[in-house]
Formats: structure tokens, C-alpha cells, sequence
């Protein structure tokens, strides 16, 4: 069946097999930064925002993309230059072997722009990720990263 969406502000249509999972997609697309992980939905790996709304795309059939829009980590460096939220992450040591940090960034970039000018509080953020887990970090830069994320968007012109 085909769809229609658009990945990191391109316009693209596909014709899927209609059992495949959006990570699949992504993945076949090149698209790496979409981690496969546990596959049913519990370790976040595969999260990208879907109309700005991070979702675990292991269960996500491809189908249901079709008129969305949809962002990845890698669309979320602009020229040279990495996001507020990706570079946080680098600031503050919140990046060990790497697998888990894209799902992390997307989490992280849906509640940094949903509760701009509203800083979060540690067990805000420890809620908002729950649904990312990290076997390297023990999460407290994690956490320093959202916090710091916040600051770098509020200091970003736009
Ligand atoms: S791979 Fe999708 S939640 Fe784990
Ligand atoms: S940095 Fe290795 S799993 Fe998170």
C-alpha cells in the first residue's frame, strides 16, 4: 500500500508492505539513529516524534505514518550545528556507548519544546523518560542534560 509523510521536513512516499513496523522503515531508509532495541515497545531505543509527539516506533505500523510528520535525531542537526538538546547531551557526559541516546534526544526534544519557559523539576523528568531506559549512564547527566537542554532553548533566537 503506499503512504505519504514527511521525514525531517522532506516529503517522501512509500509503498510498504503493510505489516511493516515504522522502524523498519526508517531503518531501511537509512535512517540509523532509530535504534532496534527490545522491539515490543518497553526500552525506547526506536523513539522519534510523530507530529511532535515521541513514539516508540517497534510498534508502530508503517501504515499509520501516512500523513504524518515525522522527525528523526538526525534531522535535528541543522547544517554544522547540533540541536539544543543534542547538545546538552554532549555537555554533560550523558552519551556512554550510545545505543540508547537518539530515542533519549527525541524524548527529550518533545518536553523541552512542550514545556518551553517552564523549568522541569528532577522527578518531572525522571516521569518524562520513563519510557527510555539507559544500561551505561545511571541516568543522573541524563537528567542534567533535559535541565540543560532547557536553558540552550531559552537562549536560542528564533
Ligand atoms: S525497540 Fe522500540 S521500544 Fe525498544
Ligand atoms: S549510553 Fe549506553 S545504553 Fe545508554
Amino acid at each position: 500500500m503506499m503512504i505519504n509523510c514527511t521525514i525531517n521536513g522532506r516529503a517522501y512516499q512509500f509503498n510498504i508492505d503493510p505489516r511493516m513496523s515504522l522502524m523498519e522503515l526508517l531503518r531501511q531508509q537509512g535512517l540509523n539513529s532509530v535504534k532496534q532495541g527490545c522491539s515490543v515497545g518497553e526500552c525506547g531505543a526506536c523513539t522519534v516524534l510523530i507530529d511532535d509527539i515521541a513514539t516508540d516506533t517497534c510498534i508502530y505500523l508503517a501504515l499509520w505514518a501516512d500523513g504524518k510528520s515525522i522527525r528523526t535525531a538526525e534531522g535535528e542537526v541543522k547544517g554544522r550545528h547540533l540541536s539544543a538538546v543534542q547538545q546538552a547531551y554532549v555537555d554533560t557526559g550523558a552519551v556512554q556507548c550510545g545505543f540508547c541516546t537518539p530515542g533519549f534526544v527525541m524524548t527529550s526534544t518533545s518536553m523541552v519544546e512542550r514545556f518551553r519557559g517552564q523549568p522541569l523539576t528532577e522527578q518531572e523528568i525522571r516521569r518524562g523518560l520513563a519510557g527510555n531506559l539507559c544500561r551505561c549512564t545511571g541516568y543522573t547527566s541524563i537528567i542534567k542534560a533535559v535541565q540543560k537542554a532547557q536553558q540552550l532553548d531559552e537562549e536560542t533566537p528564533r
